[in-house]
């Protein structure tokens, strides 16, 4: 009976990570729509593929570089990056939100 118990709740504890390995989150989902339409022509915007423009890095890697979470400025503020190939964007708060869930969900550890 207790062993039971310990199971049952073991089983539950690790119910969130695999939620969260599985499907995209509406969220997520919403963040990578957002990035293929308007950034999949320069960037690799999934979990695998190059960038259609070889200068441009695979959002999958950008963790690599920063933090994701410090993104979010640039992202509301106007994305310029400081090189001229590359438009400006502006997002508003939800939009980043799902931003942000969708790049975290696709970066490389
Ligand atoms: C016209 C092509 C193009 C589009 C569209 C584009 N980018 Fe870029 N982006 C680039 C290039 C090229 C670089 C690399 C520039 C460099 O390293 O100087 C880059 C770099 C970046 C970087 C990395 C900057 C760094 O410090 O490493 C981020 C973040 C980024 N882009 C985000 C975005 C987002 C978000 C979108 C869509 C909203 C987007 N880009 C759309 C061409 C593009």
């Amino acid at each position: 009976m207790h062993a039971k118990l310990r199971i049952a709740s073991i089983a539950l504890s690790m119910m969130p990570q695999l939620a969260q390995g599985q499907e995209p989150s509406a969220l997520e989902q919403r963040g990578g729509e957002l990035l293929t339409s308007n950034c999949a022509r320069c960037h690799s915007v999934a979990r695998t593929g190059d960038s259609p423009n070889s200068a441009a890095p695979p959002f999958r890697t950008l963790s690599r570089k920063y933090p994701i979470d410090s993104l979010s400025e640039a992202l509301a503020e106007g994305l310029s990056v400081g090189h001229p190939e590359m438009p400006e964007f502006v997002f508003d708060t939800d939009e980043i939100t799902a931003i942000l869930a969708y790049l975290k969900s696709i970066q490389e550890r």
